[in-house]
């Protein structure tokens, strides 16, 4: 594989750019953003989600979540209908991204609301292998880390979450800058990542027959993507690591590759932030540049959390030489529209708990 430089230059500019239009905007009034940390977050005001936003109002918020990677909207309060003209809203904005998808690619939708998954926790959707989670997460800091659904060909481009039951204490999701993660990597790794592709499957190996492993085994899904990519829009290098659906690097021996793995993603996870839920929280995050985790502790608390997630469909990845993403097996992820029409979501349920047992522990939800 030869290095060239990425042949397409960024749709939104240069972050200086996109600097550069956010004071603008900022200036007029038009949005007013917090910086939440050095390397990601904002916490957004000055836009009021709950009604229709013009198209300026729209570009100003994705210049924000381009050069910020994590949006945060507090206390909001927004409603099912709310939060999925505003997915639809925002999926208009760059050619770069696509339309909103179903729920979710593997564990269906909420009834008579396909956009969105629900993202429920408490006692009644504990894992059964918390246990082991929990193991590996002492060890391993980076267990639970991931882009959502990364074994797709065309992973997710944008996902948001909002908060609608949250518990006291607990249940707070990590964010992560994969940006920042290529940034300060070491010249040497630098050089040694740059034409490296990784596998990322969605598997779900111990509890095969429950209804979660048998939703993953009717959509098998697993992508090679690079393991530096070119985000679209800003040109930014990215260390893109999806610790809980990334199996291996291509072509190296399983010792070699687990080692390299390791040092990335206990590198990675230095560059990350904590949010901590408010009811009626938006957080929308930019799935090409980040990685997020979601909290475990609520089980042992003994409450209960709801989230409901939208997501947009995202384009196959580009590494540093140009070369894209492929599909090993599975299909990529369409708009709603086409998931629902597909046959592929055939049998599910979409109940609100289905999905959420497993993914708290594994690789999803948020
Ligand atoms: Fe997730």
């Amino acid at each position: 594989m030869s290095m060239k430089p990425a042949t397409t230059k960024p749709a939104f500019g240069t972050p200086d750019e996109i600097d550069a239009r956010l004071a603008t905007a900022q200036a007029k009034g038009l949005i007013k953003l917090k910086p939440i940390s050095a390397n990601l977050g904002v916490e957004v005001e000055g836009v009021d989600l709950k009604n229709k936003l013009s198209p300026e109002q729209v570009a100003h918020i994705y210049d924000a979540l381009i050069r910020h990677k994590v949006l945060v909207f507090k206390r909001i309060g927004l409603n099912h209908e709310q939060q999925v003209r505003f997915t639809y809203e925002l999926s208009e904005v760059s050619e770069n991204i696509g339309a909103p998808t179903i729920g979710h690619t593997v564990f269906g939708h909420v009834d008579n609301y396909p956009e969105i998954f629900s993202v429920y926790q408490g006692e009644k959707s504990k894992p059964r292998n918390m246990a082991r989670y929990e193991a590996s997460a002492t060890t391993h800091p980076w267990t639970g880390y991931h882009c959502d659904i990364t074994a797709c060909v065309n992973p997710p481009s944008i996902g948001m979450l909002r908060g609608e039951i949250i518990p006291e204490g607990v249940g707070n999701t990590n964010f992560g800058s994969l940006a920042a993660a290529y940034e300060t990597l070491d010249e040497s790794t630098k050089q040694q990542v740059a034409t490296l592709w990784a596998e990322h499957e969605y598997k779900y190996g111990k509890t095969k027959g429950s209804e979660a492993g048998d939703s993953i085994a009717s959509r098998r899904m697993v992508s090679h993507h690079p393991l530096v990519t070119v985000h679209p829009e800003t040109g930014e290098k990215v260390l893109f690591n999806s610790p809980a659906f990334l199996k291996f690097v291509v072509g190296l021996s399983d010792e070699d590759s687990t080692a390299l793995l390791h040092k990335i993603w206990e590198h990675s996870v230095k560059y990350t932030i904590t949010h901590v839920w408010d009811e009626g929280d938006l957080v929308v995050w930019d799935e090409r540049s980040t990685t997020h985790r979601a909290p475990t502790d609520i089980y042992s608390a003994g409450t209960e959390r709801q989230l409901y997630r939208t997501t947009i469909v995202g384009q196959p990845l580009h590494g540093l030489d140009g070369s894209v993403s492929k599909i090993i097996e599975g299909e990529p992820m369409l708009s709603c529209e086409e998931e629902l029409t597909s046959q592929m979501h055939v049998g599910r349920t979409g109940s609100a708990t289905t999905g959420n047992g497993f993914g708290s522990a594994f690789p999803e939800p948020g």
